[in-house]
């Protein structure tokens, strides 16, 4: 049973946890890295025409990944993750779940956040690739190893 991490950070806070349960899965590790970085400015969510906000504001937005998986079929558990942006996934989420035939593989999200919970990212990404299996996402901002540990290998 082999298993991936993917995940998208902007600001590197994801990423660390992406490492944690990578480690605590044992599972391998991808970034999924937009074509074209967010610079701070892209990520002012207080500014209506950033590009993260014009991004989320347009459900049919899906920014370019720069590499992709090229043994995505070795994976029978993928957990992906993701900073919440506006209470769901960033699109660039929407693009990755819509690269890959996941049909049948167990797709286990994980975020973290500023304070807020997973919200809609379930209703929003499941539609958009219905033949996995999902599971329950989890927040990742402030668990320990021993959750974590005990979480990620119930997959
Ligand atoms: C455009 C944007 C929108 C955000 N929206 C939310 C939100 O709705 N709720 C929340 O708690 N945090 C929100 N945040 C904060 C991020 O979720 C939080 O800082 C996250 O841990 C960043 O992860 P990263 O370093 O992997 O990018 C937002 C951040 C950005 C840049």
């Amino acid at each position: 049973m082999k298993k991936l991490v993917a995940y998208f950070s902007a600001s590197g806070v994801t990423k660390s946890a992406a490492e944690r349960l990578a480690k605590a899965a044992g599972a391998d590790l991808f970034e999924i890295k937009p074509a074209v970085p967010y610079t701070r400015a892209d990520l002012d969510w207080t500014n209506k025409k950033s590009r993260s906000s014009v991004e989320m504001n347009n459900p049919a937005s899906r920014p370019e990944i720069a590499e992709q998986i090229s043994n995505i079929e070795d994976y029978d558990t993928i957990f992906i993750g993701f900073p919440i942006w506006w209470y769901v996934a960033p699109t660039i989420i929407n693009t990755f779940v819509e690269s890959y035939d996941l049909s049948g593989k167990t797709i286990v999200p994980f975020a973290t956040s500023g304070g807020s919970g997973l919200g809609k990212t379930a209703e929003v990404l499941i539609p958009l690739c219905p033949y996995a299996n999902w599971e329950r996402g989890k927040m990742l901002n402030h668990v320990s190893e021993q959750e974590l540990e005990t979480w990620a290998n119930r997959f």
